[in-house]
């Protein structure tokens, strides 16, 4: 069938055998009140038939197939660009249990509320029964969930995202698993005969999560983690609740594999917080001089870690595509990126060009001449500079399937997932923080991790460029008290025979005339090669106060003229902006005091001693 036959016609015969979810779908339809109810099977046909459905309704546009093969674009409406942090709640029984970082309701009136909102929000609309498996669907370390939604925006990113349709609800009928329900409505019900517009969602937002019984509802918001809800809600939220309670951690990670020229692989995890480079840094393409080493992608994103049998720790990517920041990616920045979002993919608040292509800030040194901005305005460069307006939201993503990376690991999908050897927390910083340095040890590490910082970014609404403390990239994400986190963290030791080592690296120093200090990108692989090095104990380094730091000779330079005093300002330590530095460590201690594991206020001072 070619993609213009498809039709749509929503099919309300349940593919689901399991009473507890039939009977689940029945009471949210009773209250939600669709028109229509389809089970999504997740083929292919019905995909492109949804697809066609939105390119009638005008939520889609199909971009020029010969130049973008299987490529769809959206425009957002522009209230809805980004993760809402303020309208993220933690609903678990007590307040504690939620902390300080967290928003909180009492879970009996948040329901409430809830209620309120969810009766009738589908009128008019199709409700999407759409099965979801987190991580790879034969995989120990792998969860379900089921959204129901009324987007179908959300039905056809979910399909890259993550695996979905027939194959999970056999897992569902199979083994009576258990399955995170997750109800999603973008909160704009329609009246008989209303117009819809291209990009339904409401001013008003809840993205509300209840830990104990792990539920997600969502209201409002069409936009990425704040709608596809495989993603954050219940990976991250809710998946950090599963892991504590069992022993494995959900963390914002993701995970790469470096082959070195004998062939040998070691896989590491790597934290940075939203928009800081963590879909480059999982694809990156060795410079010139390191010949022969290599960087496989598992993950760009969230990981989930096990420890295994022998102590090992495992990890899995639980999503199945990348749902990456277009602007700033570039042939240059990352290639494999641009490959794998060339065919079969979704691309949101970009800018539209004249040919039916996509463009957004950064995907080429010269602009288009002409195109139609995010919000479908025209934008030339002149009237950019003019107004300072940009083409592509800042925020603006691609949802593209992670097969089609070309470097992706051939264990990606393996269920067992794949050995950690090294732990990277990283952050955007223009002062203080080196380029590299290695904690003494596992709870120097976590408090390495505890204690980072970075200056905000587009992926969440909100300030641009403020420092905020976010403890291994988890702050928005952690479904539960952060001081307990940290505890969780150390504990985890106790079940590993091997230790993985902790690194922070900082790719953005700046120097004193605001030019950061490091070309970035591919050369961030002799940092990761000093890393991995170091986990094998086979390179050298210089202790410092703040850890292991790499002296100058202890780095390959092949292929990089990078001289020695550059080198020594990048990983300038100052006592005087670690001072302060540490002084900003307090800050959200303060706030955790009385959940915080004492191993925290030690290591602050053995670094408050050292320094
Ligand atoms: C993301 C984020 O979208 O962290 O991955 O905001
Ligand atoms: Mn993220």
């Amino acid at each position: 069938m070619t993609i213009k036959e498809a039709v749509f016609k929503p099919s309300a015969t349940p593919l689901s055998t399991n009473k507890h979810l039939l009977r689940w779908v029945e009471k949210m339809a009773d209250l939600t009140r669709p028109s229509a109810i389809h089970w999504v099977d997740g083929s292919q046909e019905e995909n492109d038939a949804l697809c066609q459905h939105m390119v009638e309704r005008g939520t889609l546009i199909r971009l020029n197939q010969e130049l973008w093969p299987g490529c769809y674009y959206a425009r957002s409406d522009a209230g809805d660009v980004a993760r809402v942090e303020d309208r993220t709640f933690i609903c678990s029984l007590s307040k504690e249990n939620a902390g300080p970082t967290n928003n909180w309701v009492n879970p009996f009136e948040m329901r409430k509320t809830l209620k309120g909102l969810f009766r009738g929000c589908m009128r008019g609309r199709t409700m999407y029964v759409l099965a979801f498996s987190m991580g790879p669907i034969n995989s120990p370390l792998s969860q379900i969930g089921v959204q129901l939604t009324d987007s179908p925006y959300v039905v056809v990113n979910m399909r890259i995202m993550a695996r979905i349709g027939l194959p999970v609800f056999k897992e569902i009928d199979k083994d009576e698993k258990r399955v995170v329900p997750c109800i999603h409505s973008v909160g704009k019900p329609l009246a008989p005969g209303e117009q819809d517009v291209p990009w339904p969602c409401n001013k008003e937002k809840y993205i509300v999560h209840f830990p104990e019984t792990r539920q997600i509802w969502s209201y409002g918001s069409g936009y990425g983690g704040n709608a596809l809800l495989g993603k954050k809600c219940f990976a991250l939220r809710i998946a950090s609740n599963i892991a504590r309670d069992e022993g494995w951690m959900a963390e914002h990670m993701l995970i790469l594999g470096v082959e070195d020229p004998q062939g040998e692989k070691t896989y590491v995890a790597a934290a940075f917080p939203s928009a800081c480079g963590k879909t480059n840094f999982a694809m990156m393409i060795p410079p010139k001089g390191l010949d022969g080493w290599k960087v496989w992608t598992v993950g760009d994103d969230i990981a989930w870690i096990k420890p295994d049998e022998e102590g090992v720790l495992r990890a899995i990517n639980p999503e199945a595509g990348f749902f990456g920041v277009a602007p700033g990616t570039s042939p240059k920045t990352n290639p494999n990126a641009i490959k794998t979002l060339s065919k079969n993919s979704i691309f949101t608040n970009v800018a539209l060009t004249p040919e039916g292509g996509v463009w957004w800030e950064g995907l080429t040194d010269t602009p288009p001449a002409e195109c139609l901005d995010w919000q479908g305005q025209k934008w030339t460069p002149q009237i950019g500079q003019q107004t300072g307006r940009k083409a592509a939201h800042p925020n603006a993503r691609f949802t593209s399937p992670a097969s089609q990376c070309p470097s992706i690991d051939p264990d990606w999908e393996a269920p067992n997932g794949v050995p950690i050897s090294a732990f990277i927390f990283g952050g955007r910083r223009a002062s203080s923080v080196p380029l590299v340095f290695q904690a003494f040890n596992w709870s120097a590490g976590v408090y390495l991790g505890a204690t980072m910082g970075s200056e905000t970014t587009a992926a969440a609404a909100g300030i641009v460029g403020k420092v905020r403390r976010d403890p291994m990239a988890m702050l928005p994400f952690c479904g539960y008290h952060m001081g307990d986190y940290f505890r969780h963290w150390l504990t985890m030791q106790r079940s590993l025979s091997v230790t993985p080592k902790i690194f922070h690296v900082n790719w953005f120093r700046k120097d004193a005339d605001g030019d950061f200090i490091w070309p970035g990108f591919s050369q961030n692989m002799r940092v990761l090669r000093w890393v991995v090095d170091r986990a094998h104990s086979r390179a050298a380094a210089k202790e410092a106060p703040i850890g292991w730091v790499p002296r100058y000779e202890d780095i390959d330079w092949q292929g990089l003229a990078f001289p020695k005093e550059k080198f020594d300002e990048l990983q300038a330590f100052h006592r005087e902006d670690w001072k302060a530095e540490v002084m900003g460590h307090e800050e959200l201690f303060i706030e955790l005091h009385d959940h915080l594991p004492p191993e925290m206020v030690y290591e602050r001072e053995l670094l408050i001693c050292r320094i």
